[in-house]
Parts: C-alpha cells; sequence; structure tokens
C-alpha cells in the first residue's frame, strides 16, 4: 500500500506500520531531519482512505490548541441574547453554554470523533518541541484514546484513531509515553532505496542524474558537516538540476546549486571548490563499482 503512494520503505518500517495499524497502537517515529517520518502519516492516510489529522508541535503548546476549547464569543452572545430577552435562567444556561455546541474541537479531540470515512490518521509531528506537561496530556489521549472535559466529563472514542508520533530527537521524550507506542528508528537510505525515491518522486530526472545526485549526497553524509542532507534534499537537489535541464553533475553545477542540498554557509563554504571535484569522483567512482 505504502509503495502505491509512492513512499519507499524498507522490511522494517513497513512491519511496525503494519503492526501498528492491527495492533492499533500508536507508531513513534524517531530519526534525522527529511527521512520520511512525516510523510509517512501522508501515505497511509492516503492509502487507507481515512482524514489525516496533524498536530504541530512546538513548544508551549497547551490543551487549548491542541484538545479543546470553549467558545467564548459564542457564549458571550448567547449569554447576552438571554439578557437581553430578560429570560436568564441561571442553570439552563449553565447547561447550554457548556454543551458540546459551545466546544471548538482542536486536532487531538476532532481525532477521537468518528468520521463517515473511519477512524483518522493522527500526526503528532515533532513531539520533542512541546513541553512535558503536554506529554502528560498525550498520555492519557495514547492510553486510553480518550480526553476528559471537566464540564462534558470523558469523551471516548468509540473506534481509535491510528496514531503516528515523530520526533527529531533534540530532546527524549519521556518513557511512559514511549512504553504505549511502538518504536521506530528511520535511518538514512542506503544507496539502492535512497535512488528508488528520487526515481518515484523525480520521474522527469534521468537515470544517471539521479545515480549521480544520490551517491553524491550519500557522500556528503560521511562528512563532517554541521548539518547532512536529508532524502528531502536530494529529492529537491534532483528537481533543481532538471528544471536546469542538467542530464549529468558537474563541478560547476554542483557549486551552482549547493543550496539545495546544504543550508548553513558554513557547510557550503566547505564543500564548495576542491572539496566538490574530488567528492563527485568519490561519486562517480561508486557507480562505475556498482554497475
Ligand atoms: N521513503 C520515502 N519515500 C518517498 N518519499 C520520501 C521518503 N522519505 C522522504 N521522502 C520525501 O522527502 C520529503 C521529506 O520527508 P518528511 O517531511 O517526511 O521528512 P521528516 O522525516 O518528517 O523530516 P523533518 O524531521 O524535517 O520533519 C517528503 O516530502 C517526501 O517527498
Ligand atoms: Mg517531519
Amino acid at each position: 500500500m505504502l509503495a502505491g503512494e509512492n513512499y519507499v520503505c524498507g522490511r522494517d518500517l513497513a512491519t511496525v506500520a503494519f503492526l501498528s495499524l492491527s495492533l492499533g497502537k500508536p507508531l513513534f517515529l524517531e530519526g534525522e531531519a527529511g527521512v520520511g517520518k512525516t510523510e509517512i502519516a501522508k501515505a497511509l492516510a492516503s492509502g487507507l482512505g481515512r482524514k489525516l489529522i496533524r498536530l504541530q508541535c512546538y513548544e508551549g503548546l497547551d490543551a487549548a490548541s491542541a484538545i479543546y476549547e470553549w467558545n467564548f464569543a459564542a457564549q458571550m452572545i448567547t449569554i447576552r441574547t438571554a439578557e437581553a430577552a430578560g429570560n436568564a435562567d441561571r442553570e439552563e444556561l449553565q447547561t447550554e453554554l457548556f454543551s458540546s455546541d459551545y466546544l471548538i474541537r482542536r486536532p487531538l479531540l476532532d481525532a477521537l470523533q468518528p468520521h463517515a470515512e473511519g477512524p483518522p490518521v493522527l500526526l503528532i509531528d515533532e513531539v520533542d518541541r512541546t513541553d512535558e506537561p503536554f506529554e502528560a496530556f498525550l498520555l492519557e489521549v495514547l492510553s486510553d484514546f480518550q480526553v476528559t472535559i471537566p464540564e462534558l466529563g470523558p469523551i471516548r472514542a468509540v473506534e481509535p484513531p491510528v496514531v503516528i508520533l515523530t520526533s527529531n530527537r533534540t530532546r527524549e521524550v519521556h518513557d511512559a509515553l514511549k512504553r504505549r507506542c511502538l518504536y521506530h528508528w528511520v535511518d538514512y537510505p542506503a544507496f539502492e532505496r535512497e535512488l528508488e525515491i528520487v526515481r518515484a518522486r523525480v520521474p522527469e530526472a534521468t537515470e544517471t542524474l539521479s545515480a549521480q545526485v544520490v551517491a553524491f549526497v550519500q557522500g556528503l553524509r560521511k562528512e563532517d558537516l554541521f548539518k547532512g542532507p536529508g532524502v528531502a534534499e536530494s529529492i529537491d537537489w534532483a528537481r533543481c538540476l532538471v528544471a536546469l535541464d542538467a542530464v549529468a553533475l558537474s563541478p560547476e553545477l554542483i557549486t551552482d546549486t549547493l543550496g539545495a542540498v546544504l543550508k548553513y554557509q558554513d557547510d557550503i563554504a566547505r564543500i564548495a571548490g576542491a572539496e566538490t571535484t574530488r567528492l563527485l569522483d568519490e561519486a562517480q567512482a561508486t557507480l562505475a563499482k556498482a554497475s
């Protein structure tokens, strides 16, 4: 199914994804930037024909933005209208104001609601960017697929969503959260697989160009760089080269387009010039050996 969505992965990742779906257990993906962690959630949602609900995490993310919030403005209007009409029965008004009509569903609550296409895919992206109090909210959601709203009581999913959590490991996520998930480290793909990804995503690139791009990028990852390129960079770079009508790499082309692959001036300065020629020669040698 993933291959049908143009998502290329090995047996290991496909197996945990399958287990996560069949056991109904959240999948926790950790790995370098741009290796396809977020993309797998999109591929699963599209392959299963389910809605994708995405919660992008950031520092300071709180329950009001992630779970639910009362619609304060709508509540005020109702209060004012009741006052103006002179029929403000306090008890009745209170029950009405804290009913689900006045509830704004944020991604986590939305994911627990029934959806016509079946349980949605909930992507909790870059969970390492949130702070610990937020992880505590996630614990309740992920262990029981329920959230508790004081005024309404617990709301539980009839059918649990498919949950994918991703992390770039800028900090360790709490054990209690990880224990509720299946864990997988998404590594940089080996040459053959990365070439397959570039072929799938940039079919307009020539075979020579794609192979050279992948061999060069794989060589770059072995260098001592501040930020090594991910698969996303290989794809971007191949697209840039196609836009320049390139059919093969040359030191000059590489220097002109290095900004698609390296995003730090120090790294670019290190690789531009003589290093480019050396890395290109090495990439050519690897390709010659492989064929
Ligand atoms: N295995 C793969 N198959 C197909 N495309 C892939 C694969 N891995 C990565 N890609 C491509 O690389 C791009 C970046 O992937 P993605 O956004 O999922 O990375 P990420 O691991 O979430 O990175 P970050 O940590 O920066 O968020 C995607 O748009 C996708 O096109
Ligand atoms: Mg991502």
